[in-house]
C-alpha cells in the first residue's frame, strides 16, 4: 500500500516572491505583484511527489500595505484551514518587509499545534539567483514534516527555520536578512531534509491566551520613536489620538527623555497604556531600578522590538488594560 502524501495548504499574500520584474537582472525597483500561489508552487519541480499541495490567494499586496484587519483575517483563515484533519500544515507566502510582524501575530493567535511557516523572497523569483523557489520549497517541506508540530509559527528563509517570537529583518537587501539576535534559530532545511536543534519555551499558538476568533478589529496602538533632541509633540499627538496604547521606542534599555516621561506621567485623565521598548535590535528591556516603571506607569518591553511590542500590546489589551496584567504578559511571552 502506498503511503498518503502530507497535505500542505499555501496561502499567498503578495510581496517580492510574487513579483515579476521586467528583466532577469532587475533585482530592485520592480513593483508588480503578478504571480499567484499556483504560479509559485509550479516553480518547484517534483514537489508533487513529496507533498499534496493546495493554494489560495488571500491578498495580493506589498506587505507594507497590510492592515490590522488583514492580520485578523489571515489568522482566522489559517486557524480554520488547520482544523481540517487532512491538512498537515500551512505555508504563508509574504513580503519580507513586515513578515516578522505577521509571523509574531500568527504565533500569538493561531489555535493549533500544526506547523505554520512564513516565507518570501529578497529577490523576485525570475531574476538571477532568485531566492523565492528554494525558500518556498524548504517552507513546504518544513510544514509537511511532523517534527514541526508544536514548534510555533516560524519563518523559513535562506535555509533557516526561525522562531516568530525572535526573528527580525536585519538588512534591506541581503538574502540572509532574517536573523534572531537573541537566539531563536530553531533549525534548518538542507538537501530537502528538515533538522531541528532547539524548541521555543515561551507560550505560543495553541497555548496562547489570546483569542481573535470572531474579532473584527484590534485596539489602536501607536509607536513613538525617540532620539537625541526628541520633543514631546509626537507623544502628545498619540495621547490625544484616542489610542488604547503607546509603544515608546526608547534608546538603550528603553530609556526615555525626562520630558517625555513627565508628559506621560502627568497627562490628565484616563491615558493609554505605555510600553517601553528599545530601538536596539537585541537585548532586554527591564526595570533595573525596580521603581522607574511603577513611578511613570510604564510597562517594560522585555526585549520585544517596538513593532512586535505593538502587536503584543494590542492583543493584551483585548484582555485587560491593567498595568500588572500587561507587565505579566510582556515578561511571559
Ligand atoms: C514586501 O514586503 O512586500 C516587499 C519586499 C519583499 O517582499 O522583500
Amino acid at each position: 500500500m502506498t503511503q498518503k502524501l502530507p497535505h500542505v495548504h499555501v496561502v499567498s499574500t503578495g510581496g517580492t516572491i510574487a513579483s515579476r520584474p521586467v528583466s532577469p537582472t532587475q533585482t530592485t525597483g520592480y513593483s508588480q505583484i503578478a504571480l499567484t500561489g499556483d504560479d509559485l508552487v509550479a516553480g518547484i519541480p517534483g514537489i508533487e511527489q513529496q507533498v499534496r499541495l493546495s493554494t489560495e490567494q488571500i491578498f495580493s499586496v506589498a506587505s507594507s500595505a497590510l492592515k490590522d484587519a488583514d492580520l485578523l483575517r489571515l489568522s482566522q483563515r489559517v486557524s480554520e484551514v488547520l482544523e481540517d484533519p487532512d491538512v498537515e500544515g500551512v505555508v504563508v507566502t509574504h513580503g519580507t518587509d513586515t513578515m516578522e510582524e505577521t509571523a509574531f501575530f500568527l504565533n500569538l493567535t493561531v489555535r493549533s499545534e500544526k506547523p505554520v511557516i512564513l516565507t518570501g523572497a529578497m529577490r523576485p523569483s525570475t531574476v538571477l539567483s532568485g531566492d523565492g523557489p528554494l525558500n518556498l520549497m524548504n517552507a513546504i517541506l518544513a510544514a509537511a514534516d511532523p517534527q514541526s508540530r508544536g514548534m510555533g509559527v516560524m519563518v523559513c528563509m535562506n535555509d533557516h527555520l526561525l522562531a516568530a517570537r525572535d526573528v527580525m529583518k536585519t538588512s534591506t537587501y541581503k538574502v540572509e536578512t532574517f536573523r534572531c539576535p537573541e537566539g531563536g534559530c530553531l533549525g534548518f532545511v538542507m538537501g530537502g531534509m528538515v533538522h531541528y536543534r532547539y524548541a521555543p519555551l515561551c507560550p505560543h499558538t495553541a497555548h496562547s491566551e489570546f483569542d481573535v476568533r470572531g474579532l473584527a478589529e484590534l485596539p489602536q496602538v501607536e509607536v513613538v520613536y525617540t532620539h537625541i533632541g526628541c520633543g514631546t509633540e509626537m507623544l502628545r499627538a498619540a495621547l490625544k489620538s484616542g489610542c488604547r496604547g503607546i509603544v515608546a521606542a526608547g534608546t538603550g534599555n528603553g530609556s526615555l527623555p525626562p520630558e517625555f516621561c513627565k508628559t506621560y506621567r502627568e497627562w490628565p485623565g484616563e491615558k493609554p497604556a505605555m510600553v517601553r521598548a528599545s530601538r536596539v535590535p537585541g537585548g532586554f528591556v527591564g526595570d533595573y531600578s525596580g521603581k522607574r516603571d511603577a513611578e511613570n506607569g510604564t510597562v517594560p518591553g522585555c526585549g520585544f522590538s517596538p513593532q512586535k511590542s505593538r502587536l503584543l500590546l494590542q492583543l493584551a489589551l483585548t484582555v485587560s488594560s491593567d498595568r500588572d496584567y500587561l507587565c505579566g504578559v510582556f515578561s511571559r511571552y
